[in-house]
């Protein structure tokens, strides 16, 4: 017996010593240690040894299981060492790579624009309002004082949603003066930038879905001056200090007066050219004193207060600012186009 544990011992210490990874090493550990393990079956013959010899090989046998035990736990952790120094080494980060370019989108020319215009009636003590994009024809029409008859609520120039035309595709950002007026009342100070819709042709200078940024300011005693000089702020800010400005006589159902406001040609200053088309101006955004009926429809009184109201094209505004001859340039997503403005 002392023969037979002698050869457990050597047999299993070499074994272990060549275990070749952690899975076969347990199998070793459970092949000499385990309970059906050539080591227990040993024990079990204990029982036929003299009363003399019992204790040696059992002192003999502790022995052997302890030493196995300890190579197995040796071996383990030089397996788990070499497994780990492997890892690193397979893992091992060249910081000295070249990495790989995160792309970095540009913004929009018309979403630069929109913020500028933010920014600049921020600074003027504006606050920014929203409208629905679907308008009930009552805040669009009615509301502003658009009579019935009039082309703009004709069916082949606005997208109807419904077929009593009540509910349509907003055709101005005009509708957002009543909802703002209706709930807020004097001093107003607002601007709304928005999408608008109308049954345009797709062409050059047209889109069916544009932006425009509606303004609205209501107080006591405001005056066309203000609307003069809170545009000609805008205007120079956004085309510098020189740009010169004129105010012409037009008609709007919601204003009254009203008028267009105009540029003077950045190319020809005057003259007339191919980029103002002979005129000398640009015309850039339409404005005018809040109508008092518009007023009085929201629940302001017109003998107590009056207001100025602007509502100015983004795209327009952007194709000057960037030099773009095509608006459809805007909504093609090319990126050969768009990356111009990174
Ligand atoms: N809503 C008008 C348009 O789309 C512009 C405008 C706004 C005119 C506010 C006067 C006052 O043409």
């Amino acid at each position: 017996m002392k023969n037979k544990l002698e050869n457990i011992r050597a047999e299993s210490l070499k074994a272990i010593r060549e275990a070749a990874d952690l899975a076969g090493l347990d199998a070793l550990r459970v092949q000499y240690l385990g309970k059906k393990g050539s080591l227990s079956a040993v024990l079990k013959q204990l029982g036929s040894l003299s009363a003399e010899e019992r204790p040696k090989i059992g002192q003999l046998a502790n022995e052997v299981r302890a030493g196995i035990e300890e190579a197995v736990k040796e071996r383990a952790e030089a397996l788990q060492n070499a497994l780990m120094e492997r890892k690193l080494r397979e893992e091992a980060l060249d910081v000295t790579i070249p990495g790989k370019a995160v792309a970095v989108g540009a913004r929009h020319p018309l979403q630069i624009v929109w913020d500028e215009c933010v920014d600049i009636f921020i600074g003027m003590g504006f606050q920014v309002a929203e409208g629905p994009e679907i308008e009930l024809s009552e805040y669009d029409f009615d509301r502003l004082n658009i009579p019935e008859g009039h082309t703009v609520r004709e069916w082949t120039d606005t997208f109807y949603i419904t077929e009593d035309e009540k509910v349509h595709l907003r055709c101005q950002t005009s509708p957002v003066q009543v909802r703002v007026m209706e709930k807020q009342k004097p001093p107003v100070r607002i601007i709304s930038p928005g999408r608008v819709y109308r049954k345009d042709e797709i062409d050059a200078t047209h889109s069916p879905m544009f932006h425009q940024m509606e303004g609205l300011v209501v107080d006591k005693g405001i005056t066309m001056g203000d609307l003069k000089g809170t545009l000609n702020v805008m205007l120079k800010r956004l085309y510098g200090p020189d740009t010169v400005t004129r105010f012409r006589p037009h008609h709007f159902p919601f204003t009254e007066p009203s008028c267009e406001v105009d540029v003077q040609c950045f190319e020809c200053h005057g003259e007339g050219c191919r980029v103002c088309k002979g005129e000398g101006w640009i015309e850039v955004l339409g404005a005018g004193m809040v109508h008092p009926r518009v007023l009085a429809g929201c629940g302001i009184d017109p003998e107590e207060y009056s207001g100025f109201a602007f509502g100015v094209g983004l795209e327009r505004l952007a194709m000057r600012r960037f030099s773009i001859s095509d608006l459809r340039l805007m909504f093609e997503n090319d990126v050969r186009f768009l990356r111009q403005f990174s």
